[in-house]
């Protein structure tokens, strides 16, 4: 019987360890071994010739050493610190981050009257190689020229697909200065439906309060084309100036001034998929 109650428990232990390898591969996928040129050329820093030139020229350094190896093989994990011509960066299989977007910028890859978002943004995001047509990071839906907060972009294309797929929206919160002063009678028709003027259908806020005379916290779970504009124009009122502060459980940092951006952490991707 000893021998008998071995066995289950080193049958337990093993599907224990089974369970936790599944769990951390799905969370961090596969760890590739990169040679250090096709490292920096899937982070964005050039052509794989160029690479391997910044690497020969003793310009790259991995967790603080020098390796001039053009070939060197590199354990690719998450969070990988390296430096490029004194440039501090890290790997990421996929490129997430968050941008506090100022006012005054266009989410548009060629814009038209304003700077581009995308040049808020280092090189290296704006290189990385993809599978898609587009390089490097893309925005995950659009804010207007004027409207300042949360956006986040990202090159993992199955995320931006998530994120953009009607069944999976998730409500999006923002802050909206009006013209005029806002009357309960107007909140309670943004919370039952207006009719906008490209679908018979109503949208609806999911959540709308006051926070000042003048001032509406507003949550969406759609995302037309403008609007928490066209909404409030259609209770009489006009948007003065619009901020958003949240996307499903994900919050815009306090501490992240407008026109910064940094990586998002795994849970912070998480949480911005959660409804609630
Ligand atoms: N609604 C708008 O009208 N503009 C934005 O930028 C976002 C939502």
């Amino acid at each position: 019987t000893l021998h008998h109650h071995k066995q289950e428990s080193n049958e337990c232990e093993s599907r224990t360890a089974e369970f936790l390898m599944s769990n951390s591969l799905l969370q961090s996928g596969t760890m590739k071994t990169l040679a250090l040129a096709d490292l920096l050329f899937t982070q964005g820093f050039g052509t794989r010739r160029i690479c391997a030139g910044l690497v020969q020229q003793g310009l790259v350094s991995v967790a603080g050493q020098s390796i001039t190896d053009a070939s060197a093989p590199i354990a690719a994990a998450d969070g990988l610190a390296f430096s490029v011509q004194g440039q501090q960066w890290r790997y990421y299989e996929y490129a997430t981050v968050i941008l506090h977007k100022p006012a005054g910028y266009e989410c548009s890859q060629k814009p038209s009257a304003w700077p581009s978002i995308y040049s808020l943004l280092p090189m290296p995001l704006r290189m990385r190689p993809s599978k898609g047509k587009q390089m490097g990071v893309q925005a995950i839906g659009r804010l207007d020229q004027d409207t300042t907060g949360l956006l986040v972009l990202t090159d993992n294309g199955q995320l931006l697909h998530r994120m953009a797929a009607p069944k999976h929206h998730v409500p999006k919160v923002y802050q909206v200065q009006c013209k005029h002063a806002m009357t309960s009678a107007q909140v309670d028709q943004l919370l039952a439906g207006v009719v906008l003027d490209d679908d018979p259908k109503p949208v609806r806020a999911s959540a709308c309060s006051l926070s000042g005379e003048r001032r509406l916290d507003l949550t969406l779970a759609q995302g037309k084309y403008h609007q928490v504009k066209r909404m409030v124009a259609a209770v009489g009122n006009r948007v003065e100036a619009l901020h958003r502060s949240q996307i499903g459980q994900l919050h815009l940092p306090s501490d992240l001034p407008a026109g910064q951006w940094r990586w998002l952490t795994a849970e912070e991707i998480t949480a911005m998929q959660q409804k609630q």
